[in-house]
């Protein structure tokens, strides 16, 4: 079993971003998948990155929105997704030394923070992005 599954309580009723979402969750999955499997650390630098650059050009995608549409909230939440993007930087720092020892504490903490966010923070600007015509 996958170690975090896409089901409709992760949804946000916005096509467009579920599907960012489930691709996230794919990554996240991918990650976990390889740490497991102890691969080594380029392999896990390369698919950090990718996770990195992905989960930014959601964010983004998110927060383009939020500033077009004057979302109240938006400060807020583009601090928490500052503070993932860090804390997925750090990591890939660290592994970039050779100095971290991949755990479970990391893949768990991708893995909680992200079904945390999208069903706490994301899903209150369900509303709103829908009054706004975003799809
Ligand atoms: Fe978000």
């Amino acid at each position: 079993m996958a170690f975090l599954n896409w089901t409709e309580s992760l949804s946000v009723k916005i096509n467009s971003i579920d599907e960012q979402h489930k691709k996230l969750i794919e990554l996240i999955n991918g990650f976990y998948e390889q740490v497991s499997h102890r691969t080594n650390d380029e392999n896990i630098s390369i698919l950090l990155k990718g996770m990195k650059d992905y989960t930014q050009m959601h964010f983004d995608y998110e927060e383009k929105y939020m500033k077009q549409f004057n979302y109240p909230d938006y400060p807020s939440h583009k601090k928490e997704h500052d503070f993932f993007i860090s804390k997925v930087a750090e990591v890939e720092e660290k592994v970039k030394k050779g100095k971290v020892v991949l755990s479970f504490e990391i893949t768990s903490f991708l893995k909680d923070w992200i079904k945390n966010h999208i069903q706490g923070s994301d899903k209150k600007y369900t509303a709103f992005f829908i009054k706004n015509g975003i799809k």
